[in-house]
């Protein structure tokens, strides 16, 4: 069976894309990334990529200063040309015009450290453990225009533990990001996703996302 053909679109370290990456190594993993793409030059995940002989493309907003629509255009035919047919947001960070996200409509999703709807934006392990909540967690989703809104297609919780801190918590979470997002792809990737006006519905069985997600206690 042919592999869905995804575009991750990065802008720093990279470890969602390489917990990508590594999911897509797997025998029978359902996709496979066609392109990497950056808006900055020097993103750590630009090596990554290319230490796994993954093709990169840089289109750095600088480039079109004042002019966001050529920027996204060039990032729109960069992914085009290379077939791509999933794009993965993984830690980019540009906020893409409603022309771009409907271009991509439910074809564009991305992973938000958090409980969606709860803490969009940045600062989510601060705004947390500021809030009190017990449990935190990632969230992965289609993109709308509106910052961190769109149907939800998986979600990890993580709980806050007594004497957590930001970077503390921060580290568990990313941890759960990564078991989050290749399992996402899958269920897009196998055609079990299936968008149903603000929510996901999720044909078939789904493992144990406590077991699949968390690290132990
Ligand atoms: C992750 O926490 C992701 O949830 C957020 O940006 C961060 C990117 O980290 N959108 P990395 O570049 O994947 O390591």
């Amino acid at each position: 069976m042919s592999k869905l053909k995804l575009g991750v679109l990065i802008s720093g370290r990279g470890s969602n894309l390489q917990a990508l990456i590594d999911a897509c190594a797997a025998p029978g993993f359902p996709a496979e990334i066609a392109l990497v793409l950056s808006n900055k030059a020097d993103a750590f995940g630009l090596e990554r990529a290319s230490g796994a002989g993954i093709a990169t493309a840089v289109v750095d907003h600088r480039g079109y200063p004042g002019d966001k629509p050529a920027f996204e255009a060039a990032m729109d035919a960069a992914l085009r040309e290379a077939g791509v047919e999933l794009v993965c947001l993984a830690g980019f960070m540009r906020l893409l015009s409603p022309w771009f996200v409907g271009q991509w409509h439910n074809a564009l999703i991305n992973i938000h450290p958090s409980l969606l709807p709860s803490f969009k934006g940045l600062d989510t392990h601060e705004r947390a453990l500021a809030a009190g909540v017990r449990f935190h967690g990632c969230t992965v989703h289609y993109v709308r225009p509106e910052m961190d809104e769109g149907p939800i297609i998986a979600q990890a919780a993580v709980p806050v533990l007594p004497g957590d801190d930001g970077h503390r918590l921060a580290d568990r979470v990313l941890l759960s990001e990564h078991r989050l997002y290749p399992h996402a792809v899958r269920l897009i990737a196998e055609g079990r996703a299936r968008v149903d006006g603000d929510m996901v519905r999720i044909d078939g069985p789904v493992p144990d996302l406590a077991a699949l997600v968390n690290p132990p206690l």
